[in-house]
């Protein structure tokens, strides 16, 4: 029987998104007002769910602990309080959209999850918008 175990987090991090290969007048037109030359924030809520069998020596499915040091190290410690587009390497050349950033993360987190465990990452911009990415 699987289980699947979460843990929620957040990070307020700014944005621009932006197409270079695009006038300006089109990148206006696709990304509204989240193609604001200034940048803007939002305060990110992700859920990191690890699901796999229970390890009947320890009863977990993962050690939470394990779980909140790796989203602290790879996911608040790196975006939050940062402008991803200019703080960040991964977003320097990739657009900061919900999906990207989703991936990112499901990226960084995977290397670090025991290959036996399923992975989802699941990441809301705002309370009404969120994308889910299930690897
Ligand atoms: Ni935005």
């Amino acid at each position: 029987m699987k289980i699947t175990v979460s843990r929620k987090a957040h990070f307020n991090a700014a944005h621009r998104l932006h197409n270079p290969e695009w006038s300006d007048e089109k990148n206006r037109e696709v990304f509204g007002k989240c193609n604001n030359p200034n940048f803007h924030g939002h305060n990110y809520q992700l859920i990191v769910s690890v699901r796999g069998e229970v390890d009947p020596e320890t009863g977990y499915v993962v050690d939470m602990k394990l779980l909140k040091d790796l989203i602290k190290e790879h996911v608040e410690d790196a975006f939050d309080h940062k402008n991803l587009n200019l703080d960040t390497a991964e977003f320097a050349k990739l657009n900061p959209t919900a999906e990207n950033i989703a991936s990112v993360i499901w990226t960084k987190l995977r290397a670090h999850i025991d290959g036996s465990l399923d992975l989802k990452i699941t990441l809301y911009e705002t309370e009404r918008n969120f994308v889910e990415l299930e690897g």
